[in-house]
């Protein structure tokens, strides 16, 4: 469904060139669900945005939806659905003129538009909303008609920039469902989000971009499994001592953290040899690693502290 080599795009500013994307390579086959990962800069929108025609790439090519980018990009318009990371439809405008006007868009016959926006209409849960202003309709309601507007011509691809943002969690599981159901309908889906819940959710494999790189790739569970080790967090006034047994131990304050495999197994001994060392032990944590922590192996940052934004929603 999509095969990018090389995809770049540098911006000229006054204050020089930004390399936005610096050649990226993507590879998303038929039926599947992809997340693009990455945080607030990081190139997902501009890589979507060159995927999706709308953004000229200044070096590289791509087959999307079996249609050259650079040679046939109507074709490939005709055979896919995109989703802005900004709200698509027009706030003063009535949910079924907003729909209709998209049909004509698409080149849908009166009498297939209407039956295609009833379908979609129902498809997304809003029925009965069509005399409403988009601007009534919760946050939510929104997302899902701005999907329900990509979906009119039946596209095999649907690209989505960051689908959740600034939706309540209930909203936000919802729309989870309704994206789930799309790729199990059969769309082949491609989402940009910077929150690792709807990452870890979603995505069949990730692909996790930085600094207009891609940085790794796999299932969310390879990628957690890639991170050797749980984290194990112990406090204790002899932090240092306990330290000088983990090549990789961190101290601060009077913690001591470092990564051990099966920690739910390794824990016990490893407790028991640090007492008769006499160690004094106040508190003991285990973390599984998250995605955060692959991101952190990756980059050597976390991706929560850049995304402030969505801490709420940071599972
Ligand atoms: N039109 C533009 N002119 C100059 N720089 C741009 C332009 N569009 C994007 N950039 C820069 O390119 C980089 C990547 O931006 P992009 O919008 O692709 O990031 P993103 O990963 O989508 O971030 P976010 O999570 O905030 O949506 C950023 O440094 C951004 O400032
Ligand atoms: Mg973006």
């Amino acid at each position: 469904m999509i095969k990018a080599r090389g995809l770049a795009r540098r911006f000229t500013t006054k204050l020089g060139p930004v390399d936005a994307v610096r050649g990226v390579d993507i590879d998303v086959a038929e039926g599947e669900l992809v997340g693009f990962l990455g945080p607030n800069g990081a190139g997902k929108s501009t890589t979507l945005r060159m995927l999706t025609t709308l953004l000229q790439p200044t070096a590289g090519e791509a087959i999307v939806a079996g249609h050259d980018l650079l040679s046939d990009p109507a074709g490939v318009r005709r055979n896919i659905g995109y989703v802005g990371q900004k709200n698509g439809a027009g706030a003063d405008q009535r949910v079924a003129d907003e729909l209709a006007l998209q049909a004509r868009f698409y080149g849908l016959s009166k009498h297939e538009a209407r039956r295609k926006a009833g379908d979609l209409l129902e498809r997304f849960e809003l029925q009965g909303m069509e005399k409403r202003a988009v601007i009534t309709l919760s946050g939510g309601q929104q997302r899902r008609l701005d999907i329900a507007m990509g979906m009119l011509h039946d596209p095999r691809l649907l690209f989505l920039d960051e689908p959740s943002t600034a939706l309540d969690p209930q909203s936000r599981r919802n729309l989870w469902d309704h994206i789930k159901q799309l790729k199990a309908d059969g769309t082949t889906v491609f989402l940009t989000t910077h929150y690792l819940d709807e990452a870890d959710f979603l995505s069949d494999r990730l692909l996790v971009i930085d600094h207009g790189s891609i940085v790794g790739e796999g299932s969310p569970d390879e990628l957690k499994n890639s991170v050797s080790g749980d984290l194990v967090v112990l406090g204790t006034p002899q932090a240092a001592v306990v330290a000088t047994k983990f090549p990789d131990a961190v101290v601060e304050d009077e913690k001591v953290s470092f990564r051990i495999p099966n920690g739910d197994r390794s824990l016990p001994g490893l407790l028991r040899d640090l007492d008769n060392l006499g160690v004094e032990l106040h508190s003991v944590q285990v973390h599984r690693p998250t995605l955060d922590d692959v991101f952190l192996t990756m980059t050597g940052r976390s991706l929560r502290e850049e995304t402030n934004a969505g801490q709420n929603y940071l599972g």
